[in-house]
């Protein structure tokens, strides 16, 4: 094959959060894990008239990062990549497939960034590590979230579970006994940025309470990250539901996510919270084997678009 013909593939699984979003932006620590039921795949070829183009199928994108707008995030991309990798890349067409819904919760754009960054890494011919992968992304999640504490990115470009604490290394855990999860898909877009800033803007008005509360987040945090490496499971479920609490608290929540985690908790679920950025999006749900068809079918009577199951094994 010539060189001008090769296309250079990369793809990125999806993100959960399990407990911990937003606090985490504040410095609290949070617990994800990545979500292999859905993926961004990258294609990368060299395009035949000098453009850098992006297309994608799914969401219908055609452009020329010539003419794109200002803050397209392919922008922001490629600007990074060039600064990280020390080069220039050739006119390309980038073209993205993703399954995963777009502002959902599941880490659509931190998945595109990652695969889209190594896919564009191998065809200047060049190795970028996930250190490097990861940094690339988070400066697309800018774009996207305004704020984020990195944890998508991170999540995703390591595809593991991660405990994460903003600008500390990154730490996996390794559960005791399979975690079991239930997705339930709202179908309701909700702009991560958008309610981290919302969620921004109501802490500096009430700096203290905002503050004991992501310190009780903190706190739920470490102690379901015990649950898991202990396989306390009915534990973790426990601080999931109070995680939720929480959230509702600082109203990232929404009606239509409450419906599905009371579904889930009423269906037999260990624990049910919303999870990501909230206002709609998803949430899961805590499962055992014996539970989750109950529960898959409970969201989806309760209202829920769509539902995912996803596993985390011991090593
Ligand atoms: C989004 O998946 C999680 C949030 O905490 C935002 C962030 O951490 O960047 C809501």
């Amino acid at each position: 094959m010539s060189s001008n013909l090769a296309v250079f593939e990369s793809a990125a699984p999806g993100k959960a959060i399990l407990c911990g979003e937003h606090a985490v932006v504040h410095g609290s620590p949070a617990i994800a894990v990545p979500v292999f039921q859905v993926r961004a795949v990258a294609r990368v070829r060299r395009s035949d008239d000098g453009a850098r183009r992006f297309s994608s199928r799914n969401t219908g994108l055609d452009l020329r990062l010539e003419d794109a707008p200002d803050g397209f995030w392919g922008g922001a991309l490629v600007a990074a990549l060039e600064r990280a990798l020390a080069v220039s890349l050739p006119p390309f067409w980038l073209e993205i497939d993703s399954s995963i819904p777009v502002e959902a919760g599941l880490g659509s754009g931190a998945a595109l960034a990652v695969a889209s960054a190594r896919a564009l890494a191998a065809f200047a011919g060049r190795s970028a590590d996930d250190e490097t992968v990861n940094r690339i992304a988070f400066e697309t999640e800018k774009i996207h979230h305004g704020t984020p504490s990195g944890i998508d990115n991170t999540t995703v470009t390591f595809a593991r579970p991660v405990y994460y604490r903003r600008n500390r290394p990154v730490e996996t855990f390794l559960p005791a006994a399979p975690l079991h999860i239930v997705i339930g898909l709202t179908g309701i877009a909700s702009a991560t940025g958008r309610v981290v800033a919302d969620v921004r803007t109501a802490r500096d008005l009430e700096p203290d309470r905002y503050t004991r509360i992501f310190a009780e987040i903190g706190a739920i945090v470490y102690q379901a990250r015990a649950a898991i490496e202990t396989g306390d499971l009915p534990g973790l479920g426990r601080l999931m539901d109070l995680n939720h609490e929480w959230l509702c608290e600082i109203n990232v929540s929404a009606h239509e996510l409450d419906r599905l985690v009371a579904a889930a908790r009423t269906a037999g679920a260990l624990g049910a919270k919303l999870s990501g950025g909230g206002r709609g999006g998803n949430m899961i749900a805590l499962v055992t084997p014996g539970t989750a068809a109950a529960v898959e079918k409970a969201l989806t009577a309760a209202g829920a678009v769509g539902t995912i199951r996803t596993e985390i094994n011991p090593p």
